[in-house]
């Protein structure tokens, strides 16, 4: 997905080396979003000038672009803004064309960088095409430089700084933004802003802050909308304008406004460094000080401050932005020693799952104290339903929990792919809780589906890894699962703690229970071994590899069975398989393997039956007496000494045995062989594990 990055420095030297490696080291930090293009701006020669650079493929393309052009490297500046860019194409392909930055004319007067997409961007195109604009990618990001500049020329009488600017711009556009600006008629300075698109702030000075919080500045006088009529031609745009365009603050004097963090003591500015970011991985590593911007900030950049604006006061809403702390350190988002950091993350999980758990569960008392969802627990435990939103790998962790949580809770559970949830305007009420699922936190159907939730009154619960993402903070309460950060596009180990997270979930809101108390204990139990109980499957990797290796990697296609519990295992596994391998792969519900997919079944497909013990164990050995009899060849994961078929003929079966668990929680060991095949099906068919072609890590657009 899209990734953003950008680079401030004031009073504090660099030469463009410096500048260039800065941004080009942030860029690689955002690879594991997955992108197909990336580009940078930075001033140039002689004022006024501004580079811009673009390439198709890796960063490594860009770098060698932007190493070939024989920049004068040497050249110092002592305040300098640049903006750089990975791309995910989403209007008009990959190529250096539609890269970012997008610029407002051939001087490069704007230029500018963008996550999200622009829903009006046709219209906006319209009107300024009409105004002479003449448009050169297929993007909808270019419609934005572009406006910057028409907004720039029709007010150019008014003297407006950036931040002025930048609202007058911001009101005309419709859809999701992350944004940065840069401007020859602002140097040294950056506008970022977001709009359901995630940007951060990392602040780096010499000399300790005043304060670790940054005022928001509201306009101090009524803001009105002004007739633009005479200007914007276009009815669609008129309607826009008229309602839109805001009365610049004239009079005001902003620009004399201090941030009282970046105040020195004697009245002397402050040198400072700013790294703008869509994501803290390209962050951590200058600075561990950050501020999370929220939907509408403007931050203005400029003379080594940090300024938040807003265009109007709403009741309730904060008047600071902290700055944080961020705990995260560079090498938890290294690969360590392994090959591909979705290895890594896989053989991460017997300590992620402690993580999850660690503080929340006491095992000697048998209790689940989710301090996150403390004081809503009696609002879930009333609540006519719940709702579990989500997507992808996500999805199927709320598949995989929805029996135990109503078991437990005795509150009918709905389970919705978020897209669909949203295509169908599915109804929600407000004695509803709605869950969402998410390891980034910034799904943007996930989001979607949030936003739809809260404006209907539901109770809104995040069930989220990333501390600070927006669907962590635009929900009521939640559970932050606390696995680390996850690189790799296949989700593993973020699957097995949404998994536990939402278990705890169900042990805290039926603790009431009596009768399920036996219950709730035999499951703590479990979670208590189940660390351990992971190292012993992540054993089996070696076998993996050599059934791989042998019999499933040149294959065309491979089904999942599994029932009960073990159905969202199949369909999880079979994601992970497709997802990286690129080999057609169906989880399938054992049960309805006699409606259909039972033609499929002949000697050379491959199918892996899910086998383990639990209440449907005898049906599951039905499903693979009827496979084994149309001469399918199974490979089984099953319990240890706990062989489904065990008759002499059967003997070739092959199985991959897992340690047992209560039946709830089989699903976070099965998945483990699933994921480590699916890791080596890629390996070794030459596949790029973690950066499949195709995906992104956080897919940030609908
Ligand atoms: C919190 C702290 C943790 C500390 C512990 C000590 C954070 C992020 N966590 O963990 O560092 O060790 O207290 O008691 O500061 N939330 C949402 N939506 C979500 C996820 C979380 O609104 O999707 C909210 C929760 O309701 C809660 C807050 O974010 O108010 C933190 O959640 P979580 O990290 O799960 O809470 P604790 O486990 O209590
Ligand atoms: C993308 C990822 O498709 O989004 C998947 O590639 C992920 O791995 C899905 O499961 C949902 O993402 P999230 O961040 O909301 O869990």
């Amino acid at each position: 997905m899209c990734g953003i990055f950008g680079y401030v420095n004031y009073l504090v030297e660099k030469n463009r080396g410096e500048i260039l490696s800065t941004l080009l080291e942030g860029l690689k930090r955002l690879e594991y979003r997955g992108y197909d293009s990336s580009g940078l701006a930075i001033d140039g020669d002689k004022p006024n000038e501004v580079f811009i650079e673009k390439a198709v493929g890796k960063v490594k393309e860009l770098e060698k672009l932007v190493n070939s052009q024989n920049l004068d490297t040497s050249k110092v500046f002592e305040s300098h803004s640049a903006i750089a860019h990975t791309r995910w194409a989403t209007h008009g392909a990959p190529s250096p064309l539609n890269a970012h930055p997008h610029r407002s004319d051939p001087t490069h007067e704007f230029v500018i960088v963008h996550n999200g997409i622009v829903t009006n961007f046709r219209e906006l195109k319209a009107l300024l095409m009409s105004k002479g604009f003449v448009f050169e990618t297929e993007t909808d990001t270019e419609c934005i430089a572009k406006l910057c500049k028409y907004v720039y020329e029709l007010n150019k009488h008014r003297n407006l700084d950036f931040s002025q600017l930048a609202k007058l711009v911001l009101v005309e556009l419709q859809g999701a933004y992350g944004l940065l600006i840069k401007s020859v008629h602002y140097p040294g300075e950056v506008i970022a802003t977001r709009k359901g698109s995630p940007l951060l702030i990392g602040v780096k000075t010499d000399k300790k802050l005043k304060m670790d919080f940054v005022d928001v500045e509201f306009p101090d006088i009524t803001v009105e909308a002004v007739s633009t009529t005479d200007t914007l031609p276009n009815p669609s745009l008129l309607q826009v304008a008229n309602n839109g365009l805001l009365n610049p603050l004239m009079g005001s004097d902003l620009r004399h406004s201090q941030s009282r963090a970046f105040m020195s003591e004697d009245g002397v500015p402050m040198p400072a460094e700013f790294f703008i970011a869509s994501d803290a991985s390209s962050v951590v590593e200058h600075t561990k000080k950050v501020l999370f911007l929220e939907d509408d900030d403007i931050a203005h950049i400029y003379d080594g401050e940090l300024h938040i604006h807003r265009v109007r006061r709403q009741d309730g809403q904060s008047t600071t932005r902290s700055i944080q702390t961020l705990e995260m350190e560079l090498n938890e988002i290294m690969k360590g020693n392994y090959d591909h950091f979705m290895q890594k993350e896989i053989f991460e999980q017997p300590e992620s799952v402690i993580n999850t758990m660690r503080g929340r569960i006491d095992f000697d008392t048998k209790t689940v104290t989710l301090g996150g969802l403390s004081a809503y627990i009696q609002t879930i435990r009333r609540s006519r339903r719940i709702i579990m939103v989500a997507c992808g790998t996500s999805y199927h962790s709320c598949l995989a929990t929805r029996t135990i949580i109503e078991e437990l809770t005795e509150i009918p559970i709905v389970v919705e792919l978020a897209s669909d949830f949203l295509d169908r305007r599915s109804p929600v009420f407000r004695d509803d809780t709605c869950v969402f699922v998410s390891q980034s936190g910034e799904t943007a159907d996930s989001m979607l589906a949030l936003q739809y939730c809260n404006e209907r009154g539901a109770l809104t619960v995040g069930i989220v890894n990333t501390v600070g993402s927006s669907i962590s903070r635009q929900t009521h309460c939640g559970v932050h699962i606390n696995a680390g950060p996850e690189i790799g596009v296949a989700s593993t180990k973020a699957y097995t703690s949404q998994y536990i997270a939402l278990v705890m979930m169900a042990l805290a809101l039926s603790d009431d229970s009596i009768s399920k108390t036996a219950r709730r204990h035999e499951i703590i139990d479990g979670l208590a071994k189940i660390s351990s109980q992971i190292k012993t499957v992540l054993q089996l990797d070696d076998k993996i590899k050599q059934m791989v290796t042998s019999e499933l990697v040149s294959q065309k296609s491979l089904l999942l069975l599994g029932r009960g519990y073990q159905f969202a295992t199949a369909l999880e596994g079979a994601l992970k398989i497709k997802e990286i391998s690129y080999m057609h792969s169906e989880g399938v519900l054992a049960g309805e393997l006699k409606h259909g997919v039972l033609a499929l079944v002949d000697e050379d497909l491959p199918i892996i039956v899910l086998a383990t013990k639990d209440s449907l164990f005898p049906k599951v050995v039905s499903s693979v007496e009827q496979v084994i009899a149309r001469k399918g060849n199974p490979i089984l994961i099953c319990n240890e000494g706990e062989h489904p078929v065990s008759r002499p003929a059967d003997k070739s079966l092959r199985t991959l045995e897992v340690p047992a668990t209560v039946d709830c929680l089989q699903g976070v060991l099965n998945v483990i062989p699933l994921q480590l095949m699916s890791y080596w099906l890629a390996v070794l068919n030459g596949h790029n594990v973690d950066y499949p072609r195709n995906l992104a890590k956080s897919v940030t657009v609908e």
